[in-house]
């Protein structure tokens, strides 16, 4: 896929929360059609540079690029616009409570895209089906769900206006081994049958194998290293080898 056309791009972009620096000049880039999975300890920035694409966030320095505009320049109404071609997944499901299951994942399709209520039932439906839940009442608030379920409804919700790009965040984590599975297959499926572009940040190292056309590792607010899933696997960096093998034998490398 390198070589293709670049449809995210980060250039050089920091970050701080207060005093503490969260991303260090990082580079990114993610290619059309491709599955970048970001790794990386708890509390490197990763949450945080999903949140820069979606234009959550903006950079305290450098550039967020995404299909060909500079995200920070964009116009209300044009970020508006970008946002609709874009799918996210919050790290922790974030579901509206006091709505049911049909008005989460049907909230864009009847806000942004003034979808007829019969046909946003179906799509609903659909979108439930392929996360799993095809039994779910539609009229349940979540506080009625179990946590893996809340996690499929942002899933659904996510990918119910069927975006060009979606953002993963943790996608997999709390699920059970088959639910997991059932969520690999799902991006690997959003990817090869729709021409998806995902960027995907997990601890799983299973899903990341599994998903990735490339993945990139995060430490210390830098990438300090990209590759496809077997350079990963076969990283001499000993931080990739560390994170990627959960070994704890001996003290941390240092760098
Ligand atoms: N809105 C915010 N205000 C202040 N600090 C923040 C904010 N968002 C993130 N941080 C801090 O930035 C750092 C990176 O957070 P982030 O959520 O991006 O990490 P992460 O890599 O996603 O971690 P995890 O794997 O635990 O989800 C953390 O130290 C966090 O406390
Ligand atoms: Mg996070």
């Amino acid at each position: 896929m390198d070589g293709g056309k670049k449809l995210i791009e980060l250039k050089k972009v920091s970050k701080a929360f207060g005093d503490r620096s969260v991303l260090d000049q990082i580079d990114l880039e993610v290619f059309a059609g491709e599955t970048l999975v970001i790794i990386g300890r708890s509390g490197v920035g990763k949450s945080t540079i999903l949140k820069h694409v979606a234009g959550l966030l903006f950079p305290d320095d450098g550039e967020v690029w995404v299909e060909g505009q500079e995200v920070e320049r964009l116009s209300e109404t044009q970020l508006n616009e970008l946002r609709k071609k874009m799918g996210v997944v919050f790290q922790y499901a974030a579901l509206f409570d006091s709505l049911t299951v049909f008005e989460n994942v049907a909230f864009r399709l009847l806000r942004d895209f003034h979808m007829p209520l019969d046909q946003a039932v179906r799509k609903v439906e659909e979108k439930l089906d392929l996360v799993g839940l095809k039994e779910v009442p539609l009229d349940l608030k979540p506080a009625q769900l179990s946590g893996g379920m809340r996690k499929r409804v942002g899933l659904a919700r996510a990918i119910a206006h069927e975006p060009e790009i979606i953002l993963y965040d943790e996608p997999t984590s709390g699920l059970d081994p088959v639910s997991s599975e059932a969520i690999n297959d799902l991006i690997l499926d959003m990817q090869k049958k729709l021409g998806v572009t995902s960027v995907v940040v997990t601890h799983d190292m299973h899903s990341a194998y599994k998903v990735a056309n490339r993945i990139a590792m995060i430490y210390d607010g830098k990438m300090i290293g990209s590759g496809t899933p077997e350079e990963i696997k076969d990283s001499r960096d000993p931080f990739i080898r560390q994170f990627v093998t959960g070994s704890v034998e001996g003290p941390m490398p240092i760098r």
